[in-house]
């Protein structure tokens, strides 16, 4: 491997390599990526593993220096930042860096040396001045990329895009058993890979998850391509568990023993600048703002940490009466404070709320055309869902728009509050979850009859790409015909859009 620029001075002159090491093994073997970006730098990642596959990646049970550099130019001529960060093993040998004193709005490329040898270049931008004039921002959200149950292409798809960002809404590993995808998913999905090892319940079980996942090419491009922010919803952890609580009702205690093991293995795989769980005594807490001058105001949510367990018992039923409940939560006092002082003060033409399950109360219908609801969405929580309206419609002007995942089905809905359309929710299909699908899943036509709140909707695998500028807000989903082939063409099946102080979605 030939090493140019600042790098290659830095590493050669180490002198020190652990002694578990082969000789000329790539540590690099999980890709890079960027996340959690201000205005001066953002965060920049790796993890050390040469052979991610092995326990603890191959690498020994020893802090090794890894150098950094920041440029300007995709040629590493301009140099702006470097310096040495330390892979702890504590921390699976992973780096976060927090890359200070950039420009603001400034796009900048980064890569990192260690062991004698290079990564690949990842590329990340800063937010612009909050003052400063925006003419388009441009991301994509995506996420739920069950590894079994298909190819990444929609991830390598998406690194071709020229996004400002990409909103991943969780679902980045699935904990299930291997080759368990078609009892648990909806619809019976064939698997074309598999997962090493078994459920996950440890913290070394839950970064083998990370490691095979990250060893994806795709999955590697889409995160050098461009700055993320990462949250995270319930398969990182465990299918439908909220704050304490686990699906099968372990008791909390030994429930947290296992969320904590999780979510330390999200923080150690994602470009996310929170403090590590082990050091702060606490779980990492996905909740985000980022603004993009006077266009585009975001916060990214966190609707699993703080949530009230699923009233009735979860699962897809009516909906009872303790769904009405005054304390039950979605985001926690806290949060929900948070995001309404964000809104109330909003000083741009657009609100983004980006997070994990949908909004819009949609009755799915049972085979006999009973009431169907998931009680695992915003549906099951009716006075948190009218709070957060509350503070939408306190918004001084312009429009909101809430980015959603989990469904695995692309939804274009309006939202209504008081009998009028107050805002609109874009529902992001899966990259793999739940196989190929179908344009349209059967019943959905007896759905949007029963719920003229919805638009549209479609059950291809794929991401949305949403476009915003001062006059409007259009996104684009994107899908592939299937995920168990490889290298399948992505187009766009429907673009929905809204003109700013208009209200419902349209067509476009
Ligand atoms: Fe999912």
């Amino acid at each position: 491997m030939i090493l140019i620029g600042g790098i290659a001075a830095v590493a050669a002159n180490w002198g020190h390599l652990p002694k578990a090491l082969r000789p000329g093994a790539y540590p690099f073997r999980l890709g890079v990526a960027s996340g959690d970006p201000l205005t001066t730098g953002f965060i920049i990642w790796t993890r050390l593993a040469p052979r991610p596959e092995e326990q603890r990646g191959g690498m020994p049970s020893e802090p090794v220096a890894v150098d950094w550099e920041v440029a300007s130019d995709d040629a590493f001529r301009t140099v702006v930042a470097r310096g040495r960060a330390t892979a702890f093993p504590e921390l699976a040998h992973s780096v976060h860096v927090d890359v200070q004193g950039l420009q603001p709005g400034g796009h900048y490329w980064y890569r990192f040396a260690s062991m004698g040898e290079q990564s690949e270049t990842g590329k990340a931008q800063t937010l612009p001045d909050p003052r400063s004039h925006v003419a388009r921002v441009r991301f994509a959200a995506l996420g739920c990329q069950h590894y079994e149950t298909g190819y990444y292409t929609a991830l390598r798809h998406a690194a071709e895009e020229e996004l400002d960002f990409i909103y991943h809404f969780g679902d980045y590993i699935y904990e299930y058993d291997v080759g368990i995808g078609m009892e648990v998913f909806r619809q019976p999905a064939a698997l074309i890979r598999r997962y090493r090892g078994g459920a996950p319940s440890t913290l070394e079980d839950y970064r083998q998850r990370y490691a095979q996942t990250k060893e994806s090419l795709s999955l590697q491009k889409a995160h050098a391509s461009t700055t993320w922010f990462c949250t995270y919803d319930d398969h990182e952890v465990q299918n439908n568990w909220v704050s304490d609580h686990d699906q099968g009702g372990s008791p909390p205690d030994m429930f947290l023993l296992r969320r904590n093991a999780a979510l330390q293995a999200w923080y150690e795989h994602m470009p996310v600048r929170d403090m590590p769980p082990i050091v702060s005594g606490r779980p990492p807490d996905c909740r985000r703002h980022a603004q993009w001058g006077g266009l585009l105001n975001a916060h990214f949510l966190n609707t699993r940490l703080y949530r009230s367990d699923q009233p009735c018992g979860d699962g897809p039923k009516p909906l009872c009466p303790e769904t009405r409940a005054p304390a039950l939560q979605v985001l926690g006092k806290t949060q929900e404070e948070w995001l309404a002082d964000g809104l109330k003060a909003s000083p741009c033409t657009w609100d983004l709320i980006a997070q994990q399950i949908m909004v819009a109360p949609v009755d799915f219908l049972s085979d006999d055309g009973d009431a169907r609801y998931n009680m695992d969405s915003w549906a099951a929580y009716e006075t948190a869902r009218n709070r957060l309206f509350d503070m939408i419609e306190a918004r001084p002007s312009g429009n909101a728009m809430i980015v959603t995942g989990d469904m695995h089905e692309n939804w274009a809905c309006d939202l209504i509050h008081k009998e009028r359309v107050i805002a609109s929710e874009i529902v992001s299909t899966s990259i793999t979850s739940d196989g190929d699908g179908s344009v349209m899943q059967v019943g959905r036509d007896k759905v949007m009859k029963a719920n003229p709140f919805v638009k549209w909707t479609n059950s291809r695998r794929g991401y949305v790409v949403s476009e915003v500028t001062p006059d409007a807000w259009v996104s684009h989903y994107r899908v592939m015909d299937a995920v168990t082939t490889r290298n399948m063409p992505a187009y766009t099946a429907a673009s929905w859009g809204v003109g700013v102080g208009e209200r419902g979605l349209r067509r476009i």
